[in-house]
């Protein structure tokens, strides 16, 4: 039961408390044991895609230093930890017999976790495509998602009698749109038909890889959870017109609905393949599909940083991520945000969780939630944060209520465990609890990680 007493919002007794990392942001090493080079190596060396030309070369060097990390994570009280396996140091192609050294690390790893008593939570896929399957099409080939299921299965083989949870696919939106549309992300390709082809290769992979997990894991009663992370997309109206609202509707079809309609409803939305149609056939999409897209899942991952607006109007200049939306247009936020330019309101998290919950009935985890500030340590070597302190509070009180409502929320994760490769922001934002100085790979908690350590210890937060 949740409660509040004494000015303190209690979580029920087995709300999941953790951190998240992903393979690339965190890892470097990025030639040792046998790694082959990743979508995200050959686009970070590309001058003029990262920020001050940074890469994951070297990043948090958490690949050697996780055992360290990991005594760090015990002493904060994590209960969990969500990290990703980078496919390309299981498979340095993408394909074909395991790499065995790489897949080691990942086993060193969870017993290291184990032993001090913290759940590991894997993620198969958190945007680090094997160069060798970009080469042969990425994820605008149907291939790859045959291939990633063949890694999901090496991976459970290996892992799966010690993994509780696992996610096929980290935010499937960003990959395929940020990737294959705009461009910002890699491989960097700015065609949106392709970016629509890859997104549907994505969920099959996700469909496919969820059956490898079904088979190679071990079955009940220690049955372990699988599940897919999605970044949904809060938005809403920026005026009172019809036009307006035709907006959010489109945005909400290719953002959310084209995700969670053939993950939770068994096909893609009509009105969203109606509205891309002329960018589009979907030809791609073969029978069958939608019936493997929609493998049963046991819980829905949320990632979650802040609200969207739009509106009709004049769009912004240069690729969109959004295919068919050129008429539209994001309303830039008017209060707080974050370092990354990303307004802060929590309100928009909980009315995620409660539209999920109405729509599609699954349980559901928060498997990011956090805030890019400008973190320093001061003249003492303390790093003062107060304002990700406020948004992480803010936005627990908002699970909080949404838990009362009687959705059913069963963890939460905070991005990040540390401060890491930012995608094409590179090193330029921090969104760590602990704080990472690059040039001596010190680690210094922020005050956050001091309060979240609390949060963790009490199960709740003052109120
Ligand atoms: C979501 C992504 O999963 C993660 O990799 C990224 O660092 C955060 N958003 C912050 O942008």
């Amino acid at each position: 039961m949740t409660g509040s007493t004494n000015g303190r919002l209690r979580f029920p007794p087995a709300f999941l408390w953790g951190a998240s990392t992903a393979a690339y942001q965190v890892e470097g090493a990025v030639t040792e044991d046998g790694r082959g080079p990743s979508i995200w190596d050959t686009f970070a060396h590309t001058p003029g895609r990262v920020l001050g030309g940074d890469t994951g070369d070297v990043a948090a060097d958490h690949y050697r230093r996780f055992r360290r990390d990991v005594t760090l994570m015990a002493e904060l009280g994590l209960p969990a930890y969500r990290f990703s396996v980078s496919w390309p140091r299981v498979q340095p192609g993408g394909r074909g017999p395991v790499n065995r050294p790489g897949l080691d690390h990942y086993d060193r790893l969870v017993d290291e976790l184990a032993g001090k008593g913290i759940a590991p939570i894997v993620t198969l896929y958190h945007w680090d495509l094997p160069q060798e399957l970009e080469d042969t099409g990425g994820w605008g080939a149907r291939d790859t998602a045959a291939r990633f299921a063949d890694f999901a299965g090496l991976v459970a083989d290996r892992l799966g009698d010690r993994v509780p949870w696992w996610t096929t696919l980290n935010e499937p939106w960003c990959a395929a749109f940020l990737g294959y549309a705009s461009g910002e992300h890699a491989p960097g390709h700015q065609d949106p038909a392709l970016a629509l082809r890859a997104a549907h290769h994505l969920l099959l992979a996700h469909g496919l890889g969820t059956r490898a997990l079904r088979a190679a894991l071990p079955s009940s009663p220690s049955a372990a959870k699988v599940s897919v992370t999605l970044n949904l997309f809060a938005v809403s109206a920026g005026s009172d017109t019809p036009a307006a609202a035709e907006a959010v509707h489109r945005i909400d079809g290719l953002g959310n609905r084209l995700f969670l309609d053939p993950l939770l409803r068994g096909g893609y939305p009509a009105a969203v393949l109606a509205d891309t149609a002329a960018i589009t056939g979907w030809d791609f999409v073969r029978d069958g599909d939608e019936a493997v897209i929609a493998a049963p899942i046991d819980v829905l991952g949320i990632n979650y940083y802040s609200p969207t607006v739009v509106d009709i109007g004049p769009p912004a200049a240069g690729p969109s991520p959004w295919p068919g939306c050129a008429d539209v247009r994001f309303v830039p936020p008017s209060g707080p945000t974050t370092a990354m330019g990303w307004p802060i309101d929590a309100r928009g998290l909980g009315r995620i969780l409660r539209r999920v919950h109405d729509d599609y009935r699954v349980p559901m985890v928060v498997t990011e939630n956090g805030a890019a500030f400008d973190d320093r340590p001061g003249s003492d070597g303390a790093v003062r944060d107060p304002e990700r302190i406020a948004y992480l509070h803010e936005h627990l009180a908002v699970l909080h209520e949404a838990i009362e409502a009687g959705v059913d929320l069963r963890g939460y994760f905070v991005w990040s465990l540390l401060d890491n490769f930012e995608w094409a922001f590179g090193y330029a934002k921090r969104f760590g609890i602990v704080h990472v100085d690059y040039a001596t790979q010190r680690r210094t908690w922020k005050d956050s990680a001091y309060w979240y350590r609390d949060v963790i210890r009490d199960n709740g937060i003052t109120w």
